[in-house]
């Protein structure tokens, strides 16, 4: 039956990315395309109409998941999902998260060509807001059907101006009454398997075109508050001043010691987001707030350095004179991928003689959540430099194509199972 099949047209692929990045609030530098803002809806709504012309039926769910749907002959069993997010981190390039939609439409069209129904539905899934640029927290729409984020929780959530995440989907009109519908049950889906760019480089340095991902790494989330006392520059001498920066930034060296120093198999420690008050050249910094991402492949050791992280802030406040508090924005798990679809990914990449290698994704992905509900799998293509979350962000169409190849003979088996 897979015989049948075409192959991945790497122009079609690129038609499709390149369209969707012409939705960009920043033309001027990279790709900016934050959830729900103009740019984003219109491009829910493009990708929308590419589904509808592929003959898929469109479903979305009251967090704004969509789901194109090409159904089985047996539409009642539980369906196969592939895809990933439209939305982007600031100033981002046009490959993270599209790549794989773009992948799903295209394995849906190859699919759909060769004449081939097979007995499970497919879904092509567009995940509402993997990345956490407006609400702080990522992979929403995933975490809401993994029944993690609920009515309440998007009643509790706001982005910086104040705006609740539930009053933004219902001003938009989205069926927040449906809320308690969103999240699945353990056997409501059969597996699920998302195409994504690497995002270390280890795939382009080591020359191989797919990597077969072992492990999804997790993230923690810590906001660091620490307070000092605001003074003059010039008038409080060294050994006087409380300063927030000062022991922020010993925090923060502290911290990333701890990330070099792990044994675990895959850690980093990144502080991205540092807001300094009241940030003027000649004021001694009252207070500072920073962001602490952890990420790791092994929850415990996750859970180990952020409390020996805490330990080293606190003990760094008081010789510094200063109050630092922590906060647990979230606290991920890492997700496993099932080994049953690792072992048809390697088939078909054997199949259709695509180098690979088996490898990690130190970057979290919608499959970390879809993964508590259902089998996972992901499938990564080459970044050139590994360099993603920025406008120099590129991977060749060829690649993702070959990527496409992979993952439609692997969707075709698991919706012929
Ligand atoms: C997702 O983009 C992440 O930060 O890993
Ligand atoms: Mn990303
Ligand atoms: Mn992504």
């Amino acid at each position: 039956m897979a015989g049948n099949l075409g192959r991945a047209d790497a122009g079609q692929i690129q038609a499709w990315l390149e369209a969707i990045n012409e939705f960009n609030s920043t033309p001027e530098f990279g790709t900016t395309r934050v959830l729900f803002t103009e740019p984003e809806v219109k491009a829910r709504e493009y990708v929308k109409g590419e589904m509808r012309k592929l003959g898929l039926k469109i479903q979305e769910d009251a967090i704004g998941n969509i789901f194109g749907l090409y159904e089985g002959t047996e539409p009642n069993l539980a369906p196969v999902w592939t895809g990933s997010h439209i939305d982007t981190v600031l100033n981002a390039g046009m490959f993270d998260g599209m790549s794989g939609v773009v992948a799903g439409l295209e394995a849906v069209r190859l699919i759909k060509e060769a004449g081939l129904r097979p007995r499970r539905s497919l879904a092509v899934v567009v995940y509402t807001s993997e990345e956490p640029t407006r609400f702080r927290l990522g992979c929403l729409g995933s975490r809401a059907l993994a029944g993690k984020l609920d009515a309440a929780a998007a009643y509790a959530l706001h982005d910086a101006e104040g705006k609740s995440l539930y009053e933004v989907l219902a001003d938009l009109g989205f069926p927040v009454g449906d809320f308690a519908q969103v999240a699945k049950k353990k056997d409501e889906v059969f597996a699920a398997v998302e195409l994504h760019i690497d995002q270390t480089g280890v795939l382009e340095k080591a020359g191989q075109t797919v990597g077969i991902v072992k492990t999804i790494c997790a993230p923690s989330v810590l906001e660091v508050t620490v307070e000092g006392r605001q003074s003059h520059a010039g008038g409080t001498s060294m050994s006087e001043r409380r300063d927030a920066y000062m022991a922020a930034c010993e925090m923060a060296l502290a911290a990333e010691k701890l990330g070099r120093e792990s044994t675990s198999e895959y850690t980093t420690v990144t502080v991205g987001k540092v807001q300094v008050i009241p940030n003027a050249v000649n004021v001694i910094p009252g207070k500072v707030l920073f962001s602490l991402d952890i990420r790791d492949a092994d929850f415990a050791y996750k859970n180990k350095l952020a409390a020996d992280f805490r330990q080293q802030a606190e003990a760094i406040a008081t010789c510094r004179g200063v109050n630092v508090t922590i906060r647990e924005v979230n606290n991920d798990h890492p997700m496993p991928c099932d080994a049953h679809i690792r072992q048809l990914i390697e088939e078909n990449c054997r199949k259709l003689q695509v180098p690979y290698m088996q490898t990690i994704s130190g970057a979290f992905h919608d499959s970390m959540l879809v993964g508590e509900f259902a089998p996972v799998a992901m499938i990564f293509v080459p970044s050139h430099g590994g360099i993603s979350h920025s406008p120099q962000e590129w991977t060749d169409f060829a690649e993702i194509a070959a990527g496409t190849d992979v993952l439609t003979e692997t969707l075709l088996a698991l919706a012929s199972a």
